[in-house]
């Protein structure tokens, strides 16, 4: 079993210390281990089996295909390893305003707490506004998760509400981008 990730056709970005990637078959293994521990899906619906972490990274590929941007893979640019995902992702279905492209991540637990959710979502966001010339760009989580809603402020975002999305309460951020781009520098 192997995702289908062939076609794959998107750009990579390299900061200080992570290189954004397009998917590759051997990040299947590394992503499932991920989306099986359950401290990393605790503000998500739940844990995968490999079957639907299969399926999410397919998905990934197809929004890249679809769009011409997405969800990079992540890997430490030291060592190589896979790390999780950065990037943007469209979110049709959100109910609030006209801006629905968000930015996400998802990092192993070994990975946390050396910024790199932080590094990898202005790197997201830069492409985003830089290269797509995004208007606005969102962020989601439940309102407990506080080390996302850290990510969030410290990439920039700021807090603008909350809303009930796809049957859960979320809080949502956003960026927009001449503000983004002046504050930035
Ligand atoms: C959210 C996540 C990506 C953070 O990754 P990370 O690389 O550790 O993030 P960073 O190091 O860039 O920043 C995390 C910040 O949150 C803070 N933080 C972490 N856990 C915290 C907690 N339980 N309470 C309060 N603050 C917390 C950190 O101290 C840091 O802030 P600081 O730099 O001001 O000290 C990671 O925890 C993760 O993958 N979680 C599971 C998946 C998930 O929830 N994704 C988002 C779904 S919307």
């Amino acid at each position: 079993m192997s995702p289908q990730v062939a076609r794959s056709i998107e750009t990579e970005i390299e900061t200080a210390r992570l290189r954004l990637r397009p998917w590759r078959e051997e990040d299947l293994n590394p992503y499932a281990r991920m989306c099986a521990d359950p401290e990393v899906m605790r503000y998500l619906p739940g844990t995968l089996t490999r079957e639907e972490s299969m399926r999410q990274i397919e998905r990934f590929v197809r929004h890249w295909e679809e769009h011409g941007f997405g969800l990079w893979a992540v890997e430490g640019k030291a060592g190589g390893e896979f790390i999780g995902f950065v990037g943007l992702m469209r979110q049709d279905d959100w109910p609030v305003g006209e801006h629905k492209v968000e930015v996400g991540w998802r990092l192993d637990r070994r990975s946390w707490g050396n910024g790199f959710a932080t590094e990898g979502a202005v790197a997201s966001l830069r492409y985003g506004f830089d290269r797509l010339k995004l208007p606005r760009i969102i962020s989601i989580c439940d309102p407990r998760n506080t080390a996302s809603r850290r990510v969030m402020e410290k990439a920039g975002l700021t807090f603008r509400g909350e809303a009930r999305w796809r049957g859960y309460d979320d809080v949502w951020y956003a960026a927009d981008c001449r503000d983004w781009l002046n504050a930035d520098g």
